[in-house]
């Protein structure tokens, strides 16, 4: 255990774990969650779920992954024998997402290629179903691979498993330190660009003005607390096995809220500049700011290559700067991804981390490439809507409840938390994770069973 692999520097953990955090999440999930979930008013769920369940949660996972130095399914171990089972759950949906996770940074690459000269024409809804092959589906054909996807894939996992494959300082925190930096660069350009065109104002107050009734709503709520995890990497076994790399004396609480409140003013940024931009087009369109509003594969492959025709000057550097944000965005988040199953596998069955990449990495890059056929787009959908419904927040429920309640750990964890740390946790981290925390998701877990199953 002496020899565990160490983080070079604490700036060099704070942007993988930033790095893994910001991710396609706070572009293309954030502004539509927020804009249908209430506006300006959903800021309210969403800061109580910051403050209740993000931050507390990064917290006892950054101490977990510390103290018992181990990947989730060896930390859960050491912390008790029975909990192991709860890492490996954690790490196949890690695993399971990492699969989609970079096929759409495939995408996102072509794409990136496309903006030079908008190959994607003005249909950009046909454009995308014949760039992945789904439109040949329809016509009752059925090849298998669509090469224009198949190679990019091919070429994110090769980089992926090359970063992991040169280890924890020298791979994940030297990819992270080039990919964070450049991408807030980008994004910044792209936002202030944004928030400069015409109409961006109708598309901010589209953004921001808030309906406060809907504060009433449980699904509001959910909404909230659902792209917390999703957005903070919460649950998904990686904030352990990060923090399983950090020094001895590390601020586990201090960097908890860097990382917390990094990850959501990133997510603002993004409702500002995708909302502006979407203002923009309405206006050119001459419709409101409604009709052009979307979210994940719709916003990026569909609305932002019509906004990139539209746009007023350098159409091509714009868009490429985009599709690039969502590639090193995704990028650093899949690298997060893998890392846990790679950890997880090499502490198992005892191997060197090469192997561990070649085979976790290569059995992943194999599974992803069903992503590259044909049918990859009903897939996507399919595992997304699984992943978000019942892996997520299932697992958090679980790991809180079991930590919290069963094995009464909470104590533990505060006291190994406030002895390395320069903030001290008090009554609100308990509460929070103690009793807040598993309402709330006991609450969303009943609403899902209830629309799905009943
Ligand atoms: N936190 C990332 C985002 O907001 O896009 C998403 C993510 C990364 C989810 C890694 C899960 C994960 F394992
Ligand atoms: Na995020």
């Amino acid at each position: 255990m002496n020899n565990r692999a160490q983080w070079g520097t604490r700036l060099g953990f704070i942007l993988a774990a930033c790095g893994s955090a910001i991710g396609l999440g706070n572009i293309w999930r954030f502004p539509a969650t927020a804009y249908e979930s209430g506006g300006g008013a959903f800021f309210i769920p969403y800061l109580i779920a910051l403050l209740t369940a993000g931050i507390p949660l990064l917290i006892m996972e950054f101490s977990l992954g510390h103290k018992f130095r181990g990947s989730a399914p060896l930390t859960f171990s050491r912390m008790n024998k029975k909990a192991e089972w709860l890492g490996w759950w954690a790490v196949f949906v890690s695993f399971v997402i990492s699969t989609y996770y970079g096929a759409i940074i495939a995408w996102a690459i072509m794409y990136a290629y496309f903006s030079f000269g908008q190959k994607w024409g003005t249909d950009t809804e046909t454009f995308l179903y014949d760039f992945l092959g789904v439109s040949q589906v329809e016509a009752g054909q059925t090849g298998v691979f669509v090469p224009e996807v198949l190679i990019p894939i091919l070429i994110v996992w090769a980089v992926v498993l090359f970063v992991l494959y040169k280890g924890v300082r020298k791979g994940i925190e030297l990819a992270n330190r080039i990919f964070i930096p450049t991408l807030a660069v980008i994004f910044l350009i792209i936002v202030i660009r944004a928030v400069t065109l015409d109409g961006a104002g109708a598309g901010l107050d589209a953004f921001f003005s808030p309906d406060f009734s809907r504060i009433w709503e449980g699904e509001v709520w959910v909404a909230a607390y659902g792209q917390i995890f999703f957005s903070l990497s919460i649950a998904f076994a990686i904030m352990i096995t990060y923090s399983s790399y950090l020094d001895k004396k590390s601020d586990i609480t201090g960097n908890a809220f860097i990382v917390g409140f990094g990850n959501s003013s990133f997510e603002l940024l993004a409702g500002i500049g995708v909302f502006s931009a979407l203002g923009y087009l309405a206006t050119q369109m001459g419709e409101p700011v409604s009709e052009v509003v979307a979210g994940g594969v719709g916003l990026a492959f569909v609305i932002f290559p019509l906004i990139i025709n539209e746009f007023p000057g350098m159409n091509g550097l714009f868009g490429f700067l985009f599709f690039a944000s969502l590639v090193l965005a995704g990028m650093s988040s899949l690298i997060s991804i893998v890392e846990t199953y790679v950890a997880g596998f090499s502490e198992k069955f005892n191997i060197s981390r090469s192997k561990a990449v070649i085979f976790g990495g290569g059995l992943a890059m194999l599974v992803s490439l069903i992503f590259a056929t044909q049918g990859g787009l009903n897939f996507l959908d399919t595992a997304d809507y699984f992943i978000n419904q019942f892996g997520v927040a299932f697992i958090g429920l679980v790991e809180v409840i079991m930590i919290a309640w069963f094995l009464r750990k909470l104590g533990n964890i505060q006291e190994h938390a406030n002895s390395v740390s320069s903030i001290k946790l008090g009554g609100w981290w308990k509460v929070s994770l103690g009793i807040i925390t598993p309402l709330i998701l006991g609450y969303m877990m009943f609403d899902l069973f209830k629309v799905n199953l009943l």
